[in-house]
């Protein structure tokens, strides 16, 4: 079996390296955050991620998946070494890739034999390269190592699952050596028949930030056929579901609602249109896209403002601050813009999320209130606001919701409830696009 170094310990790091573990590898993870590496070993997972920690403690405790912050000794003996870092936004929509410039940097100096160097977190195109030549730099001497870009398609919540049943696995490798290798760390995804993707590096970089594109399009797409559904009198549920029934079209990533959020989608849709726009590529579709996403939370702004023009004093329920469910992620979720206007114009926001609360008290500390549970949140609501569709609120007690509000008033950012139980239960229900 293989050993393996998997750098990060975030999403991607803690779950790929769990599961290459599962594999039967051996697994060294590192990360320069020794606290959490304190934690995860003793059973504490710092992100929310169902399954997450069983996988973790099997392996763990089998010795096939070990953590350490010293970088060196887990490089010199591992032969494969993935790269699993923040590759967060700049100001400027750009990639920050300093993190991943810092990782080459500080494995150049330990490669003493002949290694992988794998490429998993989110890369503008190029970046391998420019990898190479940071390790080149800095090698300590004269030894052989090949460049591979294995870009993750995982989704948070279903993190596990995606990566040991991925619907395709991509490999930007360019010689034979590695290739026989990254062969061999995915040989167990075989027995499920997954396609695997073998590429150049340039082309496995794009397509990633492809993929994801595309993604976020779809998005933007049904959210303005929403819109237009609320001007005619159309219902976007009928219409994205009949859409979705054609197999050219799929149903995914067509519920209209807030827009999209999180760790990646923004974040990589405007990594491709910087990429393009230094490459003098305009890339008009994916530009609309990211434009009518930006316009979501301001559309739900307006539509808080038009039945509630004062907003000061006024008591607002927030129910779901992840940017999506099943994952304690806020990273760029609208939830945050939301909630920045609703206390800019004075409102009282009372908030709930089954997971993502820790994460929201670091950001906002006693600037809301965070509440014990969906209920305690719309005590003497003057509105609820539901941001993120988390199935506990799918499955609200609707009528000890109205005993305990002030006014019967709802925002349903995500669709979930029926327009027309909602009237008859005498609440003043807005949605998208019905
Ligand atoms: N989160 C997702 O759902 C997802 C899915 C697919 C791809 N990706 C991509 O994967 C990459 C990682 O994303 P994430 O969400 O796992 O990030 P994250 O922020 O959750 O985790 C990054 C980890 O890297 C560690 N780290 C930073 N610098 C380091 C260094 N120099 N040495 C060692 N460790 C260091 C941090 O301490 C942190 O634990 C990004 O490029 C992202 O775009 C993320």
């Amino acid at each position: 079996m293989l050993k393996i170094c998997m750098v990060g310990t975030g999403y991607v790091g803690l779950v790929g390296g769990a599961c290459l573990a599962d594999f039967g590898n051996n697994v060294l993870c590192v990360d320069i955050d020794a606290k959490r590496l304190e934690q995860i070993k003793s059973g504490i997972m710092p992100i929310y991620e169902p399954g997450l920690r069983e996988l973790v403690e099997r392996n763990y405790s089998s010795g096939r998946l070990q953590f350490t912050t010293d970088l060196g000794s887990a490089v010199r003996e591992s032969s494969v070494i993935f790269s699993a870092v923040g590759t967060p936004m700049r100001e400027d929509g750009s990639c920050d890739l300093t993190a991943v410039f810092q990782v080459a940097k500080d494995i150049a100096g330990h490669i003493d034999e002949y290694k992988v160097i794998v490429q998993k977190s989110t890369v503008p195109v190029g970046t391998s390269e420019k990898v190479g030549n940071i390790i080149e730099e800095h090698l300590g001497s004269k030894v052989e190592f090949d460049r591979v870009s294995n870009p993750e398609f995982l989704r948070e919540g279903s993190a596990i699952e995606d990566f040991l049943r991925p619907n395709r696995v991509v490999i930007g490798v360019e010689s034979e050596r590695a290739r026989e290798i990254m062969r061999e760390i995915y040989r167990p995804l075989y027995l499920f028949e997954t396609p695997v993707v073998f590429t150049t590096i340039r082309t496995a970089e794009l397509i990633k930030y492809a993929s994801n594109a595309f993604l976020a399009t779809k998005i933007s797409f049904i959210n303005e056929i929403a819109d237009l559904c609320e001007k005619l009198g159309a219902d976007i549920d009928e219409v994205a579901k009949a859409m979705g029934l054609d197999r050219r079209i799929g149903p995914k990533f067509l519920h209209a609602g807030v827009g999209y959020g999180g760790s990646c989608l923004p974040k990589d849709v405007s990594a491709i249109m910087y990429t393009a726009g230094d490459a003098g590529v305009p890339l008009r579709v994916i530009t609309a896209a990211h434009d009518v996403n930006e316009s979501r939370v301001p559309v739900v702004m307006d539509k808080i403002q038009s039945e509630i023009p004062d907003l000061d004093g006024k008591n607002i329920a927030v129910l779901g601050i992840a940017f999506k469910p099943n994952t304690d992620d806020i990273r760029e979720a609208p939830s945050l813009k939301l909630i920045d206007f609703l206390i800019e114009k004075g409102a009282r926001v009372r908030a709930y999320d089954p997971a993502a609360m820790d994460n929201a008290r670091e950001k906002y500390d006693n600037r809301i209130t965070f509440c014990d549970n969906a209920y305690r949140a719309v005590e003497k609501a003057d509105a609820l606001v539901i941001m993120t569709e988390w199935n506990e609120f799918r499955v609200l007690d609707l009528d000890k919701v109205k005993d305990l509000m002030k006014e019967l008033i709802l925002f349903d950012c995500r669709n979930i409830y029926k327009p027309g139980r909602m009237k008859d239960m005498g609440f003043k229900y807005h949605s998208f696009g019905r």
